[in-house]
């Protein structure tokens, strides 16, 4: 929101002269996968080229898990992957290190001018408030008006601090240039004093225990009793939904650090994607093929969707499909799922064979 000594039409002013015009909607792109790499690793590296067109999105981290010795090549690694590299649909998405960190300031003013037209988001960790975001904000535009850029870098904040959480909304409206929202559920724990050591998922201590059955009114204390695991991050990313969806940005889970556990990693995405969440992080490519099949709407929940939108004519009023009604709320509901189906079948030729036979069978 634009703070109130600053007027509105201010708001979407470039920041210094010269710099691209702030853009008034932050656009759909889909994003199921960030796939996280390392540039300085020259293995990996090397498969940058080949991971083109199969992940929505690659990000050279240049953040944790870089090893301080390490941040120049993965610097320069980055200016090297991005200028022999043609992206095609994929998004070029990159993580700097920390605002109070010795490396960002060369972060930024080596990948602006040197690469600040293949770049489509900065993702900026441990952001604390409205402040990390105008400082990151005015340098950008800076830089932007320097190397003559026509469109202006967005923004994407790490939630991962006590501090942010606190002030999420105004994080999210902080500058035209927000685009998205992650939870970084391994330092937000750290921060929050929390009593976990993983990075993101659940913990089996975090549960509730179904109440002990009676006998003749008395409760039968030794008797075995089911417990549910809890979600430790679910009321992180419900703040994060409303916040994003609040100032019209995109919110997104982080990273799920257990490679192995393919099957809870998949229901931590699909808790956050069912929340509002539009994609999340991968750190290997077993991932991507969760992300891509999660944050994907099912052919079986499009089917729905497409059949109330048929049913529901001009979008007012109830019907009754299957023994169960639908009104202007659950047409509205139902738009969700097939405008996002809509824009993922257009950079993804699978999904859209799958989505499309669907209106042959109809
Ligand atoms: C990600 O950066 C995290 O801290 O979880
Ligand atoms: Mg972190």
């Amino acid at each position: 929101m634009p703070s109130s000594s600053r007027s509105a039409k201010d708001f979407f002013r470039p920041l210094a002269v010269g710099a691209p015009t702030p853009l008034t909607e932050i656009p759909a792109r889909p994003s199921r996968a960030i796939h996280f790499f390392d540039p300085s690793n020259e293995k990996m590296a090397a498969k940058i080229p080949q991971m083109v067109g199969t992940v929505d999105v690659l990000l050279g981290n240049l953040e944790d898990a870089i090893k301080a010795d390490n941040k120049v090549a993965a610097r320069e690694g980055l200016v090297r992957i991005a200028r022999e590299t043609d992206f095609g649909p994929t998004q070029l998405w990159t993580r700097v290190n920390a605002l109070d960190s010795p490396w960002v300031l060369d972060d930024l003013i080596t990948l602006v001018p040197e690469i600040g037209d293949k770049l489509d988001v900065i993702m900026v960790p441990k952001v604390q408030g409205a402040e990390d975001i105008h400082y990151v904000d005015r340098l950008l535009a800076q830089l932007e008006a320097k190397a003559g850029l026509e469109r202006p870098i967005l923004v994407h904040a790490i939630l991962e601090t006590a501090r942010g959480v606190a002030n999420v909304e105004e994080i999210c409206g902080a500058s035209p240039r927000m685009q998205g929202l992650s939870l970084g559920p391994a330092d937000l724990a750290a921060d929050r004093r929390m009593k976990t050591t993983r990075v993101g998922g659940g913990h089996p201590g975090y549960l509730v225990r179904e109440d002990p059955p009676r006998i003749d009114g008395a409760a039968n204390l030794e008797a075995t009793r089911a417990t549910f695991q809890q979600d430790l991050w679910h009321y992180t990313i419900a703040r994060m939904v409303d916040a994003c969806a609040m100032h019209g940005i995109y919110p997104y889970y982080g990273p799920f650090g257990d490679i192995a556990d393919t099957v809870a990693c998949e229901d931590q995405f699909r808790n956050a994607f069912l929340l509002g969440c539009v994609g999340t992080w991968s750190l290997h490519p077993k991932q991507i093929a969760i992300a891509n099949k999660v944050f994907s709407p099912s052919i079986e929940d499009i089917r729905h969707a497409r059949r109330v939108v048929a049913a529901m004519g001009d979008g007012t009023g109830a019907v009754m499909l299957d023994g169960k009604m639908e009104d202007d709320a659950s047409l509205k509901q139902c738009l969700v799922l097939v405008e996002l189906a809509e824009q993922l079948a257009a950079i993804d030729p699978e999904l859209k064979k799958q989505y499309d036979a669907l209106e042959e069978q109809a």
